[in-house]
């Protein structure tokens, strides 16, 4: 038989596989509660604008609710032969109320319907995603409150460079993911206008309210072209171009876990909620939790690249490709919404090795930069030289087997006269970082006081 949907020109039905191919069904039913509302704010402008009767518009009406009731009840029967939600949402209205059904599809078209489905869901889910990241935000300013004055070494190119602070480095994840908050908040600015009465793509000679529409829908207002507004997949590439820089910053977060909690590090312990232990080395725990944020990161990435590449090719306006947008964005939008919660609880339960921190702060002369500081400010030495005299005091250091803290006067004096007792108040890794105060500089009193804008300004998001 052909399809009941379309079928009028059709003398057969479509081959079992043309039906494997194109129903797209197992995975947008997850627009179910979507569709419905497009349906039901599309039906009451029909009725309001005169274009179908008030006692169709009731009777689709309450058919629309009477299925999102079976729907969530679990006892409604999708059909890979209706292709997708659209259909089979409309296919059991007829069943339940008959001919009145045919009438909501006046001035409509499956693609300004899926457009505005999916709008509507991406929308929703980046609200989720902006509930997240002010919780992971929130879990990492607590620990940087407890942490301001927590000495670790600051690393670049993985080699200890100079002293930080722990609160330093968590505050650098709060500005990396409440820029990922500001992404998600100019995406749902833009992508806040509604497709719906575009039609096919040339919109409709029906007097429709789009308007209204919108309105009832949570949009600002209607698209401005119709034929944009069925072939325009930006808003699922910017969620996913969201989803991946997050991601890739809960990657980098979760190497740097992963790092830490080695044994030749031990700056962190994870809880024991976020590690499993190997079942033939007992000794070990391993952070799986970290390592499965950063392997799906990959897929997070994956997601992106192909909707990029689905599109790229394609003409104005609809083309079947763009069915393709769902599972990618669905994927996408699970995957980080578990690892957004995997990386706050991580952070949360976190144990710090403070004395780990420090010590390892002191390690690869890692004040040698104050040093040279001191010699600028103290001795008016040019920065270039006094970098090259502190070079021969960590390599007369070296050759001691000792911290620069740990050279004597007369040792230090041997390589430039006018160095004093003064320059050992400088070369202690708490002095180090007490000493950088420049505006977002690692000082605890600098770190203290970014905590206090981040606080005022999350608790205004
Ligand atoms: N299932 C389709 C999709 O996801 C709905 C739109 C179908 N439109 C069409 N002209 N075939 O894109």
């Amino acid at each position: 038989a052909s399809n009941q949907m379309w079928g009028g020109r059709f003398a057969s039905g479509p081959a079992a596989i043309m039906e494997a191919i194109n129903a797209s069904i197992g995975f947008d039913k997850k627009l179910y509660a979507q569709d419905i509302r497009g349906s039901l704010a599309h039906s009451a402008m029909l009725a309001q604008t005169g274009i179908i009767s008030a006692a169709d518009q009731e009777k689709i009406a309450h058919g629309l609710n009477t299925i999102l009731q079976e729907i969530e009840a679990g006892k409604f029967v999708f059909s890979n032969k209706l292709e997708d939600i659209h259909m089979n949402i409309e296919a059991r209205l007829a069943e339940l109320i008959g001919p009145a059904a045919g009438r909501l599809h006046t001035a409509r078209s499956r693609n300004d319907q899926v457009a505005v489905d999916f709008r509507l869901w991406v929308k929703d889910e980046l609200f989720r995603v902006a509930e997240a990241l002010k919780g992971l935000i929130a879990a990492f300013l607590e620990r940087a409150e407890e942490h301001a004055a927590t000495v670790m070494p600051g690393f670049t190119h993985m080699q200890a460079a100079q002293p930080v602070t722990f609160g330093h480095h968590c505050l650098a994840y709060v500005e990396m993911f409440s820029r990922d908050l500001s992404r998600v908040r100019d995406a749902i600015e833009r992508m806040d206008e509604s497709p719906l009465g575009a039609a096919a793509l040339a919109g409709t000679g029906f007097a429709i309210d789009r308007h209204m529409t919108a309105k009832a829908l949570g949009f600002r207002e209607p698209t401005r072209n119709s034929l944009d507004s069925v072939s325009d997949r930006d808003f699922a590439l910017e969620f996913l171009s969201i989803a991946a820089i997050s991601a890739t910053h809960l990657s980098r977060l979760a190497e740097e876990i992963v790092i830490w909690s080695t044994p030749q590090f031990g700056f962190v312990r994870l809880s024991d909620s976020f590690s499993t232990g190997s079942s033939i080395m007992p000794q070990k725990k391993n952070p799986d939790a970290a390592e499965l944020v950063r392997a799906k990161t990959g897929r997070i990435n994956g997601h992106l690249v192909a909707l990029l590449t689905v599109m790229k090719g394609l003409p104005l306006t609809y083309s079947k490709d763009m069915q393709e947008d769902k599972e990618a964005v669905f994927d996408a939008a699970e995957t980080l919404d578990l690892a957004l919660a995997a990386m706050t609880g991580m952070v949360r339960d976190l144990a710090v090795n403070v004395g780990a921190m420090k010590k390892a702060a002191g390690a690869g002369y890692s004040t040698a930069t104050d040093l040279a500081d001191w010699l600028v400010r103290t001795l008016s030495l040019p920065f270039r030289e006094a970098h090259h005299v502190t070079g021969r005091a960590v390599a007369l250091a070296e050759s001691r087997k000792v911290g620069l803290e740990k050279l004597s006067l007369a040792e230090l004096q041997s390589i430039h006269p006018g160095i004093t007792d003064g320059v050992f108040s400088v070369l202690s890794v708490q002095s180090s970082v007490k000493s950088r105060t420049s505006f977002g500089g690692t000082a605890p009193a600098e770190v203290r006081k970014q905590i206090r804008y981040w606080k005022k300004r999350l608790a205004k998001a």
